[in-house]
Formats: structure tokens, sequence, C-alpha cells
């Protein structure tokens, strides 16, 4: 951490460093999943709708990539060990395999897309009230993109055809 903000943000940095830790394990966690099911998707998905959760999932791995960055910043480093990803994060068990068509794809998507809107917004304002105003801006943009991720996967959900 370099000196300045070791003075300003004092031992809050442990604080913020623990959920950048959660929200990176999110984050590969759910990169995996859309990458998982772009690839062995199921049914009328499959020439559908995988390229977008391929797409979807290089978004998520650029957003635990700014995180890293900014555990790093601030002195740690990210959880390397995969088996860690699932110990540290926050959206319970996500075994791809197990949501391999589209509804049953974005059904789960949903439910973790809202939950980071959540963890997003925690996080900015528990950065906000400890004065970590560069992870607050990440936070906030971050949380923007799940925003989107959450309307573009409702959206997705209410138009689809096949019940
Ligand atoms: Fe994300
Ligand atoms: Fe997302």
């Amino acid at each position: 951490m370099g000196r300045t903000e070791k003075k300003i943000l004092g031992k809050n940095a442990e604080v913020i460093i623990e959920a950048l830790k959660r929200a990176y394990c999110d984050e590969l966690r759910i990169f995996h999943y859309f990458w998982y099911v772009g690839i062995n998707m199921e049914g009328i998905g499959l020439v559908t709708y995988a390229a977008a959760l391929k797409t979807q999932a290089t978004g998520e791995m650029a957003h635990a990539e700014l995180l890293a960055d900014r555990i790093s910043e601030l002195g740690d480093i990210a959880p390397s060990n995969p088996a860690e990803w699932e110990k540290y994060s926050t959206i319970g068990p996500l075994d791809p395999a197990k949501h391999l068509t589209l509804r049953a794809a974005l059904e789960r998507a949903l439910d973790f897309e809202g939950m980071a809107v959540e963890n997003y917004n925690n996080l900015a304002k528990k950065a906000l009230e400890l004065g970590d105003f560069v992870t607050y801006n990440l936070a906030a943009t971050i949380m923007a993109d799940e925003v989107k991720d959450e309307q573009h996967t409702e959206d997705v959900l209410k138009s689809l055809e096949l019940k």
C-alpha cells in the first residue's frame, strides 16, 4: 500500500480487503459458471444463447481483475487457491452442470446477479463510511455492470417462449 493511503486508511484497510476478497471469489465462480454453461449448454440455448454467456463470462473475469488489482494496491493478494473460492464466496453452491438449459441457467444467474448488486452496494457504502474513495469508486462502477446484468437476465427470462 502506498504510504499516504496507508496513513489515510490505517486499520480500515483490513475490512475493505476482506470484502474485496469475497467479491473476487464470487466473480471467479460466476465467470466459471457462465463460461462452462456457454460451452456445455443443452437444448435451444446452445444455438441461441451460448455465445452471449461466454461474453458475459469475460465481463465477470474483468471484474475479478479489477478487484485483484485493488487488493494488491492495499497490500494483500487475491485468494489463489480455488478451494478457497467457495469458502470465501457469498453466493452459495454453484455447480454449472446443474443449470445447463437456457431457463435453468438464467434463473440461477438472476439469483447471483441480484446478490452481486447487493454485495457491491454494501461494499460501496462500507468504503464510503471508512473513507476509502478508491474502493468506493470501484464498487460503484462494478455495481453498475451488475445492475445491467441483472436487468438483462430478467428481460431475457421474461421473453423466453419455452416454459
Ligand atoms: Fe461481476
Ligand atoms: Fe454479473
